[in-house]
């Protein structure tokens, strides 16, 4: 190797590992607005969706703070929801894709809790926040197959 492919490498290799520090030490925060562009194509930018094609998730606290709630949301994304739903107001007749295979815990932990903590009209206090760890369950689970289906586990919910 000459002198001016080595140290190329060596720029390269660092560029590399500071990408990568980069991404560990990104705060959750960040992670969870960014991974919310995949959903803000639908539900918008702030949230708000499109009645009576796009339900709002600006309400969604509500649903966290009920038993079973926060573990709705977290199947909500790793395994989709379809069928018919009442939804402030309106109804909707959709159907929203799983996240499971293109999101890790740690996204789909960061995503719910931008939602609580960010976008909805009653935020979540930081302490009641979803852990990766929650995720992680409700994903074997689901790969277990102990788990129903999201508008099964909607049902049992008061929603607003
Ligand atoms: C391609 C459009 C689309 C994308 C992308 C999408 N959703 Fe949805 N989402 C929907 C639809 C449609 C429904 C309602 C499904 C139905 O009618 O049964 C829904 C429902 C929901 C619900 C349940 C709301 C309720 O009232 O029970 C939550 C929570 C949710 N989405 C969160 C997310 C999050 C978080 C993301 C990003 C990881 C996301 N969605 C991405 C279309 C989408």
């Amino acid at each position: 190797m000459n002198k001016f492919c080595k140290a190329l490498s060596v720029v390269l290799v660092n560029a590399l590992v500071c990408a990568s520090f980069q991404l560990a030490a990104q705060p959750t925060s960040e992670l969870g607005k960014q991974t919310f562009n995949t959903c803000s194509v639908c539900h918008l930018p702030t949230g708000e969706g499109v009645p009576g094609s796009f339900p709002t998730l600006r309400k969604v606290t509500l649903v966290a703070e009920q038993e079973g709630g926060k573990e709705y949301l977290m199947s909500v994304v790793l395994q989709g929801l379809s069928g018919q739903i009442k939804s402030n107001g309106a109804t909707y007749f959709g159907y929203m894709q799983g996240f499971a295979a293109s999101f890790t815990d740690k996204q789909v932990a960061a995503v719910l809790n931008y939602v609580l903590t960010d976008l909805a009209e009653e935020k979540l206090q930081k302490e009641d926040v979803i852990s990766e760890s929650d995720v992680a369950i409700v994903r074997n689970k689901i790969k277990e197959g102990h788990w129903p289906k999201s508008s099964v586990l909607r049902k049992n919910l008061a929603m607003p």
